[in-house]
């Protein structure tokens, strides 16, 4: 295993992801960590990660001694590098040759860490983004590689396995990065990659009993991927102690609730409540037309009714969230402390104070693909884990303007059809998300010798890696005139498909 120390980078995350996808077990730490408690994790090696301070201000964060007295490889990557030589005697300056982005280094002698993947003379594509720069190596160190910006790029001392990168070789810019990482822990420091989701489960299931004891554990289940893995581990760790509270908002999509009470109380035997709510979501949601009024009224009733529920069960002693990792922010404030934020994103069931217990969030580390992974691992369906990402509230910002069960009826019947195309034309998991919407127009049309004057509903299908941006899946035209014959034809009511063809930006995904 090996110990990230994090100075708060935005690409921390990045680093622990290439290790464990070569098999590598790690964890990331705030570079406040007790030596007491990295000596007990008995690392076989140290990352120091980049972050935003400067070294060469007084009280920026450095390194615990542990790491340099344990004799254990480290690995110091950008401001995790300048607070190494810092610490061991070298110099770092500020810089007026500042570097971000695409940079090229020249390989000018070899190291462990560089000889299998770089060969000296070489001129190899890194990503930077630094403005201090090491100046002067401290005493055992060599250079390896060196850029414009960053003559000591590569630094390197073999004898004592310490090393050194002012670029990112997280990033996928690097294009070696990810082959310079596996040598640092394979080589460097003798991993053997043998890690894999087998064992994260194994060992999270010790880590949630170990955390929970006897206590009882409640769970938001959504039907989404995150809360139903989050569940089923938990469930695997501590069997009844878990409640999950699945709330109907009456916004789902087509059979999805019935699916979810089906796989998790039957198949999973999981001690399930399921509670309809629909009339009261509905009910207050009738004359709101405002896209942020509907989910402000959806995410409070979500809120009521959980609580009304948590109450009936006798209260609960943790709160289980599919919290992954890009939903935390581990930030380093200027007193060294490090905090963390959760992105509050546009997520339902935010938890008002009074409400807060502790929290039992397995997936913290795992970014979404991993997640799957997992879910695959714990036997969950295809269905579930490979399921596109669904907005907490639902159908109701997919029914501009006011929501009523018949629009949420009629929107299922398009949505169902959109999705058993996409589905039979083989294209649902290159799509992230696909959805129909249905507009709040009524146009004319003709159907036989009759005119119709029914309600219009657009598709959209996007590409994306995060929902940050995303592009428009570019259906060919014979996909797209199916669809919209089927919609037609066996949705009444809806006499018109259009395909929404904007990209986000400026689009959003969502129309609300
Ligand atoms: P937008 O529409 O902002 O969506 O481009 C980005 C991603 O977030 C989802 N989304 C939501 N998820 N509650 C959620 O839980 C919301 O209120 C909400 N609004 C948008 C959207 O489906 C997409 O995946």
């Amino acid at each position: 295993r090996i110990l990230i120390l994090d100075f708060g980078s935005q690409v921390t995350q990045l680093i622990a992801r290439r290790l464990r996808e070569t098999g590598v077990y790690c964890e990331i730490w705030p570079f406040t960590a007790s030596d007491d408690r990295i000596r007990a994790f008995a690392p076989k090696g140290i990352i120091l990660s980049g972050g935003p301070a400067s070294v060469t201000e007084g009280a920026s964060p450095r390194a615990p001694g542990y790491v340099f007295e344990s004799g254990l490889p480290v690995l110091g990557i950008c401001y995790g590098q300048q607070t190494m030589c810092a610490q061991l005697g070298g110099a770092v300056e500020g810089h007026d040759h500042r570097e971000f982005g695409r940079a090229f280094v020249e390989v000018t002698a070899d190291s462990l860490l560089t000889r299998d993947i770089w060969q000296k003379g070489a001129r190899e594509q890194v990503w930077m983004s630094h403005g201090d720069r090491v100046t002067k190596l401290p005493p055992g160190f060599r250079p390896v590689a060196g850029s414009e910006g960053a003559p000591f790029a590569v630094i390197a001392d073999d004898t004592r396995r310490y090393y050194g990168v002012q670029f990112h070789p997280e990033v996928v810019h690097t294009p070696h990065g990810s082959a310079l990482l596996r040598t640092f822990t394979h080589q460097v420091c003798g991993c053997r990659g043998d890690w894999t989701m087998g064992a994260f489960r194994a060992e999270m299931i010790e880590r949630i009993r170990t955390q929970v004891g006897k206590g009882r554990v409640i769970c938001g289940l959504s039907g989404g991927v995150d809360s139903s893995v989050a569940a089923v581990l938990i469930h695997e760790a501590i069997g009844d102690q878990l409640t999950c509270i699945y709330v109907d908002h009456g916004l789902m999509r087509a059979n999805e609730s019935e699916q979810v009470v089906r796989t998790f109380r039957d198949r999973f035997n999981i001690r399930l409540i399921h509670r309809d709510a629909s009339e009261l979501f509905l009910g207050q949601l009738s004359g709101v037309t405002d896209p942020e009024v509907k989910r402000k009224t959806i995410g409070r009733l979500f809120i009521e009714v959980f609580e009304e529920e948590q109450t009936r069960l006798g209260g609960a002693d943790f709160l289980a969230q599919g919290t992954l990792y890009p939903d935390v922010i581990e930030s380093v404030s200027a007193t060294g402390g490090p905090s963390v934020t959760i992105k509050s994103h546009h997520n339902v069931g935010g938890l008002p104070a009074h409400m807060r217990m502790q929290l039992v969030e397995p997936l913290r580390e795992l970014f979404k693909d991993e997640v799957r992974a997992l879910g695959r691992e714990l036997g969950i369906p295809e269905e579930i884990v490979g399921r596109h990402p669904f907005p907490g509230p639902g159908l109701a910002i997919r029914i501009p303007g006011e929501v009523t069960r018949e629009k949420a009826d009629l929107l299922r019947k398009v949505d169902t059809i959109y999705l058993e195309e996409i589905r039979a034309a083989g294209l649902y998991d290159a799509i992230w998300q696909a959805f129909a919407v249905l507009l709040p127009v009524r146009t004319v049309g003709v159907m036989g010798d009759g005119r119709t004057y029914d309600q219009a509903c657009a598709l959209r299908a996007v590409t994306s890696t995060d929902g940050m941006t995303a592009d428009v899946y570019p259906f060919d035209m014979g996909f797209l005139s199916r669809v919209s014959n089927r919609i037609v034809n066996e949705v009444r009511g809806v006499n018109r498909v259009t395909y929404d063809i904007t990209s986000k930006p400026p689009g959003t995904i969502e129309w609300e």
